[in-house]
């Protein structure tokens, strides 16, 4: 094993794309960031150099971080931020792991621009499960907005205004030639006929789960969230903000220029953004002058593709990569999510939508949970989270617009260590229904059932996969249904749980569970780095 040694420097610079110029925050000045590479088993040490005027602390999404959650990133909830003019060292082992991860910032909307790729090798001399491509490359899709990302917080949860839709989406960091000034700002692969590449997609996007296919050419599914899966061939992928795809593909047709192209699955009585990034899928030799064809994309609310897609996946589940499907559940916790509207004075019009999970808007600590769980500061959090909703009601009913106002507070769940974990998240239809993608940290976890409408206790669970069901970090519940997950909690800390949608993290879409430390010191939390920022 080696030691992957990388310096962050966070520094603002001007970018262009749309016409417009502004300044973002980047890492090293690069947008999208530069990409992490490890192998399986490797140390990665991370230096990040805050020189901008706002603070930053960055998450690797997906890594396990094994009894270190000081690594983990999420500001206020592992470590305080880093601020201006301060370093932090990031320091983990990548354990039992490989595949596409990602980083990002996590504090405010800061990832709008501040994320990049992880790609973590198998083991020297351990094969892919699948043949072998002959080159690879990364596709980050993700989101630009003309304004400035202070004024889209502002917009959503300082005043109470409505989202604010992106301009682009973007594919690398360029929207491609459909939209404005934007021939310069398309990404383009070249390929060669006969080969086969294997494309580490991640879904970067704030607010948006996208669809993505290539014009004339299928893809072969090969991995999710760094787990492999059984292949999967298919026309389109469908991919939620946090989750990573890994796709075959062979340059099979004729040599030509094909799009590469992502839209958005967003399935709400609302109008949704259906803006076309593009990026080229170009065979060598061809002239840039050859006009590449679209390829076809679900509708953006194609609710059956989106369901029949995720119910296809199955993790590999061979002896070397098995399923370790937890079959028998000691916690059994079920959340409700819902959307609403509180008071609000500081808002244009007296009230804020907020979202929550069982009636509970989180809101965020002064100091990190991490830190007062460490060190028993008491009265930073509460750990009376409720197993189930106060008061169960036809969830997916007729639209419902009682109940509206949240309570809101520090509430987390404990779990006993090595427990199993069965938690179901029920989408409700307070205010409307909408998909939403829920990321646990610290964990991957096996999403072992999912279904429309109201989740039965009495007979949903005999239809559960436990034998290959997909083992993911994030897992999109369906608009209007449950997703059923489970997980052993062996890994101990404080590990956040939320909407990657970021406007809905923002509303509340939050809470964390406080994983108790096991018997004996190899099995606790580690002891703090002295570096760690100062709350
Ligand atoms: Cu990808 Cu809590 O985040």
């Amino acid at each position: 094993a080696a030691v992957k040694q990388y310096q962050f420097d966070i520094q603002v610079k001007n970018v262009s794309r749309l016409c417009h110029a502004k300044p973002v925050v980047t890492v090293n000045g690069m947008y999208p960031g530069p990409t992490i590479y490890a192998r399986e088993g490797d140390r990665v040490l991370i230096n990040v150099t805050n020189h901008a005027q706002y603070n930053m602390s960055i998450h690797w999404h997906g890594l396990k971080q094994y009894r270190n959650g000081w690594a983990d990133g999420p500001a206020y909830i592992t470590q305080c931020p880093i601020q201006t003019g301060n370093s932090y060292a990031y320091d983990f082992n990548v354990t039992g792991q490989r595949g596409t991860l990602w980083w990002h910032a996590h504090i405010s909307w800061l990832r709008a621009t501040v994320y990049g790729a992880i790609v973590i090798m198998p083991k020297e001399g351990t094969p892919f499960p699948f043949p072998q491509p002959h080159m690879e490359a990364n596709i980050l899709l993700g989101e630009w907005w003309n304004t400035d990302v202070e004024t889209l917080v502002k917009q959503g949860n300082v005043l109470g205004l409505p989202p604010n839709m992106s301009d682009a989406h973007t594919i690398n960091g360029k929207p491609g030639p459909l939209f404005p000034c934007s021939e310069k700002h398309t990404y383009a692969l070249e390929v060669e006929q006969g080969k086969t590449y294997l494309l580490r997609i991640i879904n970067a996007a704030l607010n948006d789960e996208l669809f993505f296919a290539i014009a004339g050419h299928s893809m072969t599914v090969v991995e999710i969230d760094a787990v492999y899966v059984k292949p999967l061939t298919t026309q389109a992928i469908l991919i939620a903000p946090g989750q990573t795809t890994n796709v075959l593909v062979r340059a099979d047709q004729a040599p030509g220029r094909y799009f590469m192209a992502t839209r958005t699955f967003m399935d709400v009585p609302i109008p949704v953004d259906n803006k076309t990034a593009t990026a080229i899928f170009q065979y060598k030799g061809v002239p840039n002058t050859v006009i590449p064809t679209l390829p076809q994309l679900p509708a953006p609310n194609d609710t059956v593709f989106a369901l029949n897609y995720n119910k296809k996946l199955r993790s590999l589940n061979i002896p070397q990569f098995p399923a370790d499907v937890p079959l028998k559940v000691d916690r059994k916790l079920f959340y409700i999510i819902g959307l609403g509207a509180n008071p609000c004075p500081t808002c244009l019009n007296g009230t804020r939508l907020t979202a929550s999970l069982n009636n509970i808007s989180f809101v965020m600590p002064q100091i990190a949970l991490l830190q007062a769980h460490y060190f028993d500061i008491t009265g930073v959090f509460r750990t009376d989270f409720p197993d189930k909703p106060p008061t169960p009601f036809n969830y997916t009913g007729a639209p419902l617009t009682a109940n509206l106002r949240t309570a809101q507070g520090t509430r987390v769940s404990k779990i006993a260590f090595n427990s199993t974990v069965e938690l179901v998240l029920q989408d409700t239809n307070l205010l409307t229904v909408e998909s939403h993608p829920f990321h646990l940290h610290g964990y991957n976890f096996f999403v072992v059932g999912t279904g429309i409408g109201n989740f039965d206790p009495a007979k949903d669970p005999a239809k559960y996969n436990l034998v290959d069901p997909p083992e993911r970090n994030t897992v999109g519940v369906p608009t209007g249904g449950w997703t059923a997950i489970r997980f052993r909690a062996d890994n101990p800390g404080v590990w956040f749980m939320h909407c990657h949608l970021e406007l809905h993290t923002g509303w509340g879409l939050k809470t964390a569970f406080v994983v108790e430390d096991g018997p004996g010191p190899e099995y606790s939390v580690l002891p703090p780095p002295e570096d760690l920022p100062p709350c």
